[in-house]
């Protein structure tokens, strides 16, 4: 079998058992072979002019020159040419059997490629041989005669191939497959430009057509072959049992052209019930063939705003070569005006005719006096720290007008709510393998609040077991001048949380201070305070629900950054026993002071009861023995009967009523 190739299209050949590889030789050059065992180099002289032209051989020091040669041992011989353009006289055709029988042997020419052409044809420029080009190895047996890869180039091209052995017969009751890989966006058509079938003994000649993920499809040689089809595909040529000494036997010469689809689309755009919003449609890659037009005008990027229907075409524009930003903006220039409650931040309705958005920013204008908050809507937020990945859809990143950074947000975490007393955007941006446009639900909740008393507020709810980290405003960069920014942690009871400065870089300061503040919501005290020119300890441990104020100076050099980790310990038993210590305590305290009330009582008992003791002329009153005797003697005290006047007595005293006596 022989098959001959020339550089320019770009086919991997895998062959079977026997190789047989034909190398027209451009200029003159020094080959050099090291033949393997098996292997057989025949230089043969074409036409019988130039008989100048000789092949010379050198092996070790014997050097010997001839019309033509073959060489076949295992020695590494030096072949030379003296003449200026061998391969207008000579081939070289290497021969070679592969050392195992289970094996293929591959012939891959990457990045350049080859192109089929009939034994009889010369390679038309004579380009340069160049051994990295193609690559010989030795690999796994494959189920057919040849298997040759095919990448149609992109563009219309026609291309040619022939069956194995062409012009002479296909091996009996054979197969081989052609595998085509087709670019996007490109009709391919088969035709068939010459075949002779054989007279068969058993089965048929069959041309079998696959698809991946569908059913092949047998065709005979004269049926019509595939047209107009897109997609990669492979075509198998199934040889049968052919009648002995059948000539010409199976032949077939057949084109695969490749025709580039215009792909057009009219895309109207109503925008008319969207407010706010401004859309960018640019073009990616300067490469591609992608034409846009706006209202039938050219553009090479396209802006377009709320309040009219845009007539837009596209001409050859994938969804690669396309990107579409999408800016919201959502204001109130009066608190009155602003809208009551939150606001879903969700993809605003688009034709489905624009390519899915890269990124979607909303900005969102608050009055002088006003707050934006920022709520998750399906819970918690997580701060981005250190290029940290974000595990879902998308992340939000949140700038402040002046386009500084307030902090990258992931969802999932333990940021209940953010608030900035400022004006901020919030830019959607989909995470490696997100789309936006898949995202229905909102990305954000947001409403409009009075000011605070700090630039920035952050509601943290830490769960259980998870460290929190939480970084100043811009981290890694430093806070805004004079800013202030206030966490406040919830700290479940039974809990106590640690707090760990793990990087605090404060700044000389120009005008007042930096101070990093604690303060548990319950008091009016606080538990730690560190200012710039102050040492404090990098770890607490707060009992309860707490503040966490930082606010920054006007920096002189270096600038105002920290980052902290927050995690909360359940109260150990320690805790729980002086808890418990406390209780008892304060049990023993209530038993004691109920004692004490009891006895109190009963003294004001026994006194309001000796104040009213029954007259006993005897100096004793019965069943009152235990009663002290000390007031029993003073005779003054005693009454004969328990009049209400000497009872209520001190109420009556400036009465009309004389006391009696
Ligand atoms: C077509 O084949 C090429 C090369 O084998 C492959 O990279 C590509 O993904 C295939 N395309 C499709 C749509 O399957
Ligand atoms: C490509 O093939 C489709 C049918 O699959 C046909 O409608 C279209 O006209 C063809 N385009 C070109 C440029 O041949
Ligand atoms: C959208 O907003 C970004 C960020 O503020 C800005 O850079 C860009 O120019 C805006 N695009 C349009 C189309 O307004
Ligand atoms: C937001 O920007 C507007 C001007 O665009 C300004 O009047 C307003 O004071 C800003 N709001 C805040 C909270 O800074
Ligand atoms: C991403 O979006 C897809 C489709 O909406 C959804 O099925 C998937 O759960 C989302 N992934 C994450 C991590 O949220
Ligand atoms: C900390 O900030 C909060 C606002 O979040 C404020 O109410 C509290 O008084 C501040 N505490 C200190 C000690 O600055
Ligand atoms: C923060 O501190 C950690 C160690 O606690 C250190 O590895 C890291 O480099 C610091 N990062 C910055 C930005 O200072």
């Amino acid at each position: 079998m022989k098959l001959l190739f020339f550089m320019a299209g770009w086919f991997p050949l895998f062959l079977g058992l026997l190789l047989s590889v034909v190398l027209n030789i451009s200029e003159s050059q020094t080959l050099s072979f090291s033949p393997d065992k098996g292997t057989r180099v025949t230089i043969s002289r074409q036409r019988a002019m130039g008989s100048d032209c000789t092949v010379c051989i050198t092996e070790g020091s014997k050097r010997q020159c001839s019309m033509e040669t073959i060489l076949s041992g295992t020695h590494k011989t030096s072949v030379e040419f003296t003449c200026p353009h061998p391969h207008q006289f000579f081939t070289v055709e290497i021969n070679g059997r592969l050392p195992e029988p289970l094996s293929s042997l591959q012939l891959a020419f990457s990045g350049i490629g080859m192109r089929q052409v009939l034994p009889s044809e010369m390679c038309p420029g004579g380009r340069r041989l160049d051994p990295a080009t193609f690559h010989v190895s030795v690999d796994p047996k494959i189920k057919t005669l040849a298997l040759v890869k095919v990448t149609l180039p992109s563009g219309s091209s026609v291309n040619e191939f022939f069956s194995p052995n062409y012009p002479g017969s296909f091996p009996d009751d054979d197969l081989m497959t052609w595998e085509f890989h087709v670019p996007s966006q490109h009709n391919i058509t088969v035709r068939f430009l010459k075949y002779t079938e054989p007279r068969c003994v058993k089965k048929d000649v069959v041309v079998e057509y696959r698809r991946t993920g569908s059913a092949f499809i047998g065709k005979s040689l004269v049926d019509p072959q595939p047209s107009n089809r897109q997609g990669n595909f492979s075509l198998s040529l199934r040889n049968c049992e052919m009648v002995k000494k059948d000539t010409p036997g199976l032949t077939l010469h057949f084109q695969v052209s490749v025709v580039k689809i215009s792909m057009q689309e009219f895309c109207d755009v109503d925008l008319r019930k969207e407010e706010g919003v401004r859309l960018r449609i640019e073009k990616k890659g300067s490469k591609s063939n992608c034409r846009m037009k706006k209202d039938s005008v050219v553009q090479e990027t396209i802006i377009i705003a709320s309040g009219k229907i845009y007539n837009l075409y596209f001409q050859d524009c994938s969804s690669e070569d396309l990107m579409l930003t999408i800016n919201k903006t959502i204001e109130c220039q009066q608190s009155e005006k602003c809208p009551v409650g939150r606001v879903h931040l969700s993809v605003p309705a688009l034709q489905a005719c624009l390519p899915a958005p890269r990124s979607i920013t909303w900005h969102l204008r608050a009055p002088e006096d006003g707050t934006v908050e920022l709520l998750h809507p399906r819970g918690n937020l997580q701060q981005l720290l250190l290029d940290q990945p974000c595990n879902a859809n998308f992340s939000l990143t949140v700038n402040e007008d002046d386009g500084v950074t307030v902090g990258s947000f992931c969802p999932k975490g333990p940021i209940h709510k953010i608030q900035v007393h400022s004006n901020v955007s919030v830019t959607a941006t989909p995470t490696a393998n997100g789309d936006l446009s898949q995202a229905s639900k909102s990305f954000l909740d947001i409403s409009f609040r009075k000011d605070i008393s700090e630039r920035y507020i952050f509601a943290v709810v830490p769960q259980k077991g998870v460290p929190v980290f939480l970084a100043t405003p811009s981290w890694p960069a430093g806070m805004k001048a004079h800013s202030t920014v206030s966490w406040i942690v919830s700290v479940p009871e039974a809990y106590h949380a640690v707090l760990l400065f793990l990087n605090v870089s404060q700044p000389k300061c120009e005008n007042r201070h930096t101070v990093i503040k604690v303060q548990t919501l319950g008091s009016r005290e606080e538990m730690f305070s560190r200012r710039e020119d102050e040492k404090a300890e990098d770890e607490l441990k707060v009992p309860e629900s707490f503040y966490l104020n930082m606010s920054n100076c006007l920096p002189e050099h270096n600038e105002f950054s920290v980052r902290c980790q927050i995690t909360l310990e359940k109260k150990t038993s320690h805790t729980l026993g002086i808890i418990l210590g406390t209780i008892s305590a304060l049990l023993l305290l209530m038993v004691l002071v109920l004692i004490v009330v009891c006895v109190v009582i009963r003294n004001k008992k026994k006194q309001l009861l000796a104040n009213v003791s029954i007259y006993n002329p005897n100096g004793g009153a019965p069943g009152h023995h235990q009663f002290p005797k000390s007031r029993e003697d003073n005779e003054s005290h005693i009454y004969a009967s328990i009049e209400d006047s000497v009872v209520y007595g001190h109420l009556l005293q400036e009465s009309d009523y004389p006391p009696h006596t």
